[in-house]
């Protein structure tokens, strides 16, 4: 995903939304509408896994642990549906994505699938975590 999120790219999120049980939420800067980043819940099994997914943060604010701040948001957003198991999954390489998942209590599952990025193979590595009271 590229930011920012084109009005096309919104409009299906959010029309698919709903019959894929997915929500999406977009991070505004304080006090203003300005979007600075995005993320989605998808419910998964009845309710019991919650996925997290399309964690993206505007390219000017990364590196000030904004990222961070928005990676907090969903998971606190994950906790709140109830499911008793989170799951995201991130591309091999995205060492910055994945130390922020890791230091919250994800691990690898040890399942990876090749995922097609602008015409490439791309590895992507599936991560889990109990919900909190889960443990
Ligand atoms: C992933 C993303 C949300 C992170 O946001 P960010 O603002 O860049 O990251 P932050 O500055 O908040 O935090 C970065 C953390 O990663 C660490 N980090 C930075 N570069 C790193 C690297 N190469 N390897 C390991 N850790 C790294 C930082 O030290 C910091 O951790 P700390 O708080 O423990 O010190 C953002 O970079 C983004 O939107 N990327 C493009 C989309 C994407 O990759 N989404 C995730 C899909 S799985």
């Amino acid at each position: 995903m590229s930011w920012p999120l084109t009005l096309a790219a919104l409009q299906d999120t959010l029309s698919s939304g709903p019959r894929l049980g997915r929500t999406s939420w977009t991070a505004v800067r304080s006090g203003s509408d300005t979007p600075v980043g995005h993320f989605s819940l998808t419910l998964l099994d009845g309710g019991r896994t919650v996925r997290i997914g399309r964690i993206l943060l505007d390219p000017r604010l990364r590196n000030q642990g904004l990222g961070l701040q928005l990676i907090r948001s969903a998971i606190s957003a994950a906790d709140a549906t109830g499911a008793k198991t989170q799951t995201l999954a991130v591309l091999e390489g995205n060492d910055r994505a994945a130390h922020i998942y890791l230091s919250h209590g994800f691990e690898p599952t040890g399942e990876t699938t090749v995922v097609p990025v602008e015409g490439v193979g791309w590895t992507s590595i599936e991560m889990s975590r109990p919900a909190p009271g889960r443990l």
